[in-house]
Parts: structure tokens; sequence; C-alpha cells
């Protein structure tokens, strides 16, 4: 359904226009229906470009984005919308701190030309809050009044709204604490089954991959250094995979 063909990202590198900086270099993966795929790699190694490309936030300077076997780039803003939401890591900077986080779903709803019914906010906003675990929560407050792990659960509240086939978790567990990561990962896999959807769930955090993910895409200064199931974790003898393991071992 999401397909990356040998995708890479360039910038100009600073005053010299015509040298450029390669971000991204030859990337290629896909994504199946409700497939989820784990992006991991050091700071800086090219995951947010790569979720940035795929949302169209990114140029990409070659190699093919197809989404159900159409270029990315034959999309409108509003279709691509619609097949891809992300999730980030600070969801407070998601939300506008202005408004009340119920205006902000209810934006969304408009935008999306999304309200069919005379109460948008009982037939389509309440049940998916419930979904989310936050049942019982009063949304006619701004973003700062909510916890990180509450406001982390309200974005993918807010993606699930649009209904779409693909969401990007970018970094998602930075924040928040171990017993909140454990309940935002059931809650993942739950609605992953009930929405239909597929995720690319970045992080440089190996250990929380193995619950979430069906594969990897293991990445280092650019480039694809793996790519395969989540057993590629244990079994891979690449450097940088060895590196990870053996720093897990000194934690433990
Ligand atoms: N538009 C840009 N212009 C110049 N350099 C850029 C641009 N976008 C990204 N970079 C550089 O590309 C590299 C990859 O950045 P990216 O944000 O994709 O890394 P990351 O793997 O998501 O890192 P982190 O784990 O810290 O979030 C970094 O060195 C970054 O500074
Ligand atoms: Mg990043």
């Amino acid at each position: 359904m999401l397909e990356l063909k040998n995708v890479s990202v360039n910038v100009s590198d600073g005053l010299f226009i015509k040298k450029k900086k390669i971000i991204i270099d030859d990337i290629s993966f896909t994504l199946g229906d409700k497939e989820a795929l784990g992006i991991i790699g050091k700071s800086g190694s090219g995951k947010t470009t790569i979720a940035n490309a795929v949302l169209g936030m990114t140029k990409h300077s070659s190699g093919d984005i197809l989404i159900d076997g159409k270029l990315l780039s034959n999309f409108s803003n509003m279709e691509r919308a619609k097949k891809v939401q992300v999730v980030t890591q600070n969801p407070q900077n998601s939300f506008d701190c202005d408004i009340t986080v119920l205006k902000s779903f209810l934006e969304v709803l408009k935008i999306h030309k999304m309200i069919k019914s005379e109460n948008p906010i009982n037939t389509l906003l309440y049940p998916i809050l419930k979904d989310v675990g936050l049942g019982n929560i009063d949304l006619d407050k701004r973003p700062n009044c909510f916890s990180g792990g509450e406001l982390q659960r309200l974005s993918i509240a807010r993606a699930l709204l649009i209904n779409p086939k693909i969401i990007i978790l970018d970094e998602v567990e930075s924040m928040l604490d171990t017993i909140t990561k454990i309940q935002l990962f059931n809650t993942l896999n739950n609605l992953r089954e009930k929405y239909s959807f597929s995720y690319i769930y970045i992080t440089h955090d190996i250990r929380v991959l193995p619950s979430l993910v069906d594969k990897i895409l293991i990445l280092s200064s650019g480039r694809q250094v793996d790519y395969g199931p989540i057993n590629l974790l244990r079994s891979s003898n690449n450097p940088y995979i060895k590196e990870l393991r053996d720093n897990i071992m000194m934690e433990v």
C-alpha cells in the first residue's frame, strides 16, 4: 500500500547552493495493509526525514513514493492527509495553544468535511476517545491543561478521526513514563485491528520495537543498513545493531 523505491533527499549545503548534502540515501521499503514497520537509528540518521518525505512535507530528490500504487506527487494535500497522518514526539506543539482541544478537533472535522450528523462530537469523536482510553475527558480546555500522555492519546484520536490508512508515530514514547508507554503500546495494537490502519513507528529505542512492529528498517547516516522481519533485531550481525544490542545488555 505504501511503497518507497530508492528514495533520496538532498538539501543544498549552506552557502554552496550547488553542493548537496545527502540526508537520506536510496531508501526502499513497503508497508502493507495493517502492517507495522519500525524505523530505528541514531539521532540524526534520517528517521524524521523519511516521515516528512512520506507526509509530503519534505520533497524527495530522487526515487518514488507510492500510496496504493499512485505517486505521492499526484495527491492533493487533502487527499494525502486522508491517507497519512502523523503523531509527533511533542504533542503540545501539534495542538493550537490558543484554542480548546475540542475546537481543534472540530476544525479537523470541518476541514475534511466530515460533519454529516447533527452531533459529530457524540457520533464521531467520543467513540474514538473511548477507544484511545480517554472516555471521560473534558475537552473544553486548552492543550496546556492536559498531561503529556493525555495529549499523546488526543493526537492519536485526532489522527484516527480522518480514518487514515497509515499513521506515522515519531518517537511518541520518549516523553512518557514506563506505565503510560505500556498502556500506549497496548492501545496502538488494539487500534490497528479495530481501525484497520498500518503504522510506521520511529524510535531510537530498540527495546520498544518487538511488542509494536512486524518488521524493521535500520538506518545509519541516512542509509538503510538492514530491512526485514522483527527478528532481525536478534539475529543481525550488522555492527550497528550489535552495538544497540550490547547497549541494552550494559543497561540491564
Ligand atoms: N532541511 C534540512 N537542511 C539541512 N539539514 C537537514 C535538513 N533536514 C534534516 N537535516 C539533517 O539531516 C539529518 C537527519 O535529520 P532527521 O531529523 O531526519 O534525523 P532523525 O533520525 O529523525 O534524528 P532524531 O532521532 O534526533 O529525531 C540531521 O543531521 C539533520 O540536521
Ligand atoms: Mg527525528
